[in-house]
């Protein structure tokens, strides 16, 4: 049977990945060696961070500022160690609460310094990115979660001007849309979604707002020493890192990032469209917020949503169940997801629908 694989994170990759990277774990590029046992400092390996670290700028239009990094921890990381190198001890920064992942990056920030909430949808169950935003200019920047992965909302209208430097969770909407990627100051997304296997942060930094705050930095929590090193400060994670490097040429082989974002449009409105056609099911997020990546939504009547679930089941659908705080279905539709998984899943909406109407 064919499956359709919706998970949320670590989620579905191209098939053309995979194969490659099996491949490289009984013989990488024909070296009669594992990727799992080559040195990482070797003219084996470094070619594989320089092309990642290179494709990650060419795909994003990125300028002479803009750092790449591939760093270790997951995003979790990324939730302190933002603020432990861009905030002042007793100083202030702004961040939308709009969420889950937003508010774990709130919680660590404030082991560093002040948190001046931007803008809110907590009242809504974060069910819609604030529309107004206010950030003091005093601010050391501002953090916002490019896409809330449970809630399933996203920001279309960007921060753009917000008059301090701009921080962006990507990790559940990187390299999935265009935007303007230089006009943020730091940008980190965990790879187990659109972009590889877990185990791996890609970490785009301006340098330019390095160096500001006054305090210790342990060494491997410092940009600036993974800026100096080449991203090779200590061992990386090789293998996910491969992975990462693998999907970024599938990624433009597709056409980069404007082509993807084509298709995941495509994608995004035949599903919305089909939800908003159907009673039996609601979407609870606000249509100017809804994302792209991770369709939220529940039933009209609950006690549906187990027959549903299962019908899913059946039909080769897997990770449609939505997040245990939220209830429902979640859909993701990253990046490597076809339309053809989308239109099996609206079909049997459609189907389902008929039958219940
Ligand atoms: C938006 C967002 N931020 C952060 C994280 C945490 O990522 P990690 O598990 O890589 O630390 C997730 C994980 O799903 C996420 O969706």
């Amino acid at each position: 049977m064919t499956l359709h694989n919706f998970n949320a994170g670590p989620s579905i990759l191209p098939k053309e990945v995979f194969e490659a990277a099996s491949q490289s774990i009984l013989n990488f590029n024909n070296t009669g060696l594992s990727i799992l046992e080559i040195g990482h400092r070797t003219p084996l390996f470094q070619p594989v961070m320089d092309e990642a670290r290179a494709l990650v700028k060419e795909l994003m239009n990125l300028d002479d500022d803009h750092e790449v990094l591939f760093l270790h921890g997951g995003a979790t990381t990324q939730f302190m160690q933002v603020p432990m190198n861009l905030l002042q001890e007793n100083g202030m920064a702004a961040y939308t609460e709009t969420g889950t992942w937003a508010n774990k990056a709130i919680k660590e920030a404030k082991l560093f310094g002040h948190v001046e909430i931007a803008g809110s949808s907590k009242e809504d169950q974060y069910f819609h990115i604030p529309r107004q935003i206010s950030v003091s200019p005093t601010a050391a920047y501002l953090h916002i979660t490019t896409n809330e992965t449970i809630a399933g909302t996203q920001w279309h209208d960007l921060p753009y001007d917000c008059g301090v430097p701009l921080v962006a969770d990507m990790s559940s909407d990187v390299l999935s849309r265009m935007l303007d990627f230089n006009k943020f100051d730091i940008i980190y997304a965990g790879a187990q979604k659109n972009m590889g296997a877990a185990g791996v942060n890609l970490v785009v930094v301006n340098k330019n707002v390095l160096g500001k705050a006054e305090r210790p930095i342990p060494t491997i929590l410092d940009y600036r020493n993974h800026i100096n090193e080449g991203s090779m400060l200590n061992t990386p994670p090789v293998f996910a890192i491969y992975v990462v490097l693998l999907t970024l040429r599938w990624l433009k082989a597709q056409g980069g990032v404007a082509a993807i974002e084509k298709r995941n449009d495509e994608k995004a409105a035949l599903f919305y469209e089909t939800l908003d056609s159907l009673p039996v099911f609601k979407g609870p997020v606000a249509k100017d917020s809804r994302s792209k990546m991770n369709a939220v939504f529940v039933m009209d009547q609950p006690d549906l949503e187990k027959e549903f679930l299962d019908l899913c089941k059946a039909a080769g659908m897997i990770g449609v169940k939505g997040h245990r705080s939220v209830g429902g279905f979640r859909v993701s539709m990253y990046n490597a997801l076809t339309i053809e998984s989308v239109k099996v899943l609206t079909d049997l909406m459609k189907d389902f629908a008929i039958r219940k109407g």
